[in-house]
C-alpha cells in the first residue's frame, strides 16, 4: 500500500509515521528528514533548503520531485511505502501521479493550529538520529537524551516561533487544493490527532484495514 500522511507542520505525521511503518513492514519516505540529512552533511542539497527549511518556506517542487522518484525505486519500497511531508503543492501532488507513484490512500490529520503549535514548542529531536520526543506528552527516559541512541536533543532550527508562523502560513495557502485533489480521487480520509498518540494509531490502522476490507471484496 502506498500511504501519504497529510497534514499541518507538527500534527504527528512524523510519530504515525515510525509506528505504521514497524505494524506495516514498509518504510517511510519523510522529505524533511532527508532534507536535514543533506543540511548535516553539508551536501549541495543541503547548502542549498538550509536557508529555506529556517525561513518556513519550501524546498522547489523539481528537487522533492527528484527526491522522491530516486528513493521509491529502491528495493525496499516495491510492496508499498509511507510519504510523510510529501506532497507540499498541488504540483508536487500531480508529479506523483504522472510518474505512477501515487498514493492509494491518503490520511489528512486534522488538529485546531493552535494546539499543534503547542505541541511543535515542546518539540525536541535526537541530533544524530533525528528521533522526535516531546518535553510534556512523549519524554524521554533521561532529560534530554535520545532513547535510542543516547545523543543530545535539540530542538530544530525551524521549530522557532517566526518559523513556524510561516510554516503554518505556507502549508495553509497550499492545502486546499491538494485535499480537493484527494477528495475528487476517492481516496482522502480524515483522521482527528487531537487524541493520545496510541489512540491515534489505533484509529489510522481501523481506517487502512477497512480499505483494505473494501477493496479485497471488490476484488472477489
Ligand atoms: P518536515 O520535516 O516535513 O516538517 P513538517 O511537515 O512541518 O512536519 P513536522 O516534522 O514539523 O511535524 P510532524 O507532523 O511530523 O509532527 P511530529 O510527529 O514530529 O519539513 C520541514 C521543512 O522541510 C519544510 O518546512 C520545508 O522547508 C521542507 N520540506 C519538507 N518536505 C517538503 C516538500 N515536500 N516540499 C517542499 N519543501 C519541503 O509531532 C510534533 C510533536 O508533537 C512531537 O514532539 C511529538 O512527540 C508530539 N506529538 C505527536 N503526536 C502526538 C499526540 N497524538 N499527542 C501528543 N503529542 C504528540
Amino acid at each position: 500500500m502506498k500511504i501519504i500522511l497529510f497534514g499541518a507542520p507538527g500534527v504527528g505525521k512524523g510519530t504515525q509515521a515510525v509506528v505504521l511503518s514497524n505494524e506495516l513492514q514498509i518504510p517511510t519516505i519523510a522529505t524533511g528528514n532527508i532534507l536535514r540529512a543533506a543540511v548535516k552533511e553539508g551536501t549541495q542539497l543541503g547548502l542549498a533548503a538550509k536557508e529555506i527549511m529556517d525561513s518556513g518556506a519550501l524546498v522547489p517542487d523539481d528537487i522533492i520531485i527528484g527526491i522522491i522518484r530516486e528513493r521509491v525505486a529502491e528495493e525496499d519500497c516495491k510492496n508499498g511505502f509511507i510519504l510523510d511531508g510529501m506532497p507540499r503543492t498541488l504540483a508536487q501532488a500531480k508529479a506523483l501521479d504522472e510518474h505512477g507513484i501515487g498514493a492509494d490512500v491518503v490520511l489528512s490529520f486534522e488538529m485546531a493550529d493552535e494546539l499543534i503549535k503547542q505541541r511543535l514548542v515542546g518539540r525536541r529531536t535526537c541530533k544524530e538520529c533525528g528521533d522526535t520526543y516531546h518535553v510534556v506528552n512523549n519524554p524521554p527516559k533521561k532529560e534530554n537524551t535520545c532513547d535510542k541512541c543516547g545523543a543530545e536533543l535539540i530542538q530544530r532550527s525551524d521549530d522557532m516561533p517566526e518559523t513556524v508562523e510561516n510554516r503554518f502560513k505556507v502549508f495553509n495557502q497550499n492545502m486546499a487544493p491538494m485535499l480537493e485533489y484527494y477528495k475528487t480521487r476517492g481516496i482522502l480520509h480524515t483522521i482527528d490527532a487531537d487524541h493520545p498518540m496510541q489512540d491515534v494509531t489505533d484509529n489510522v490502522l481501523r481506517v487502512l484495514n477497512s480499505i483494505e476490507q473494501s477493496t479485497a471484496a471488490e476484488r472477489n
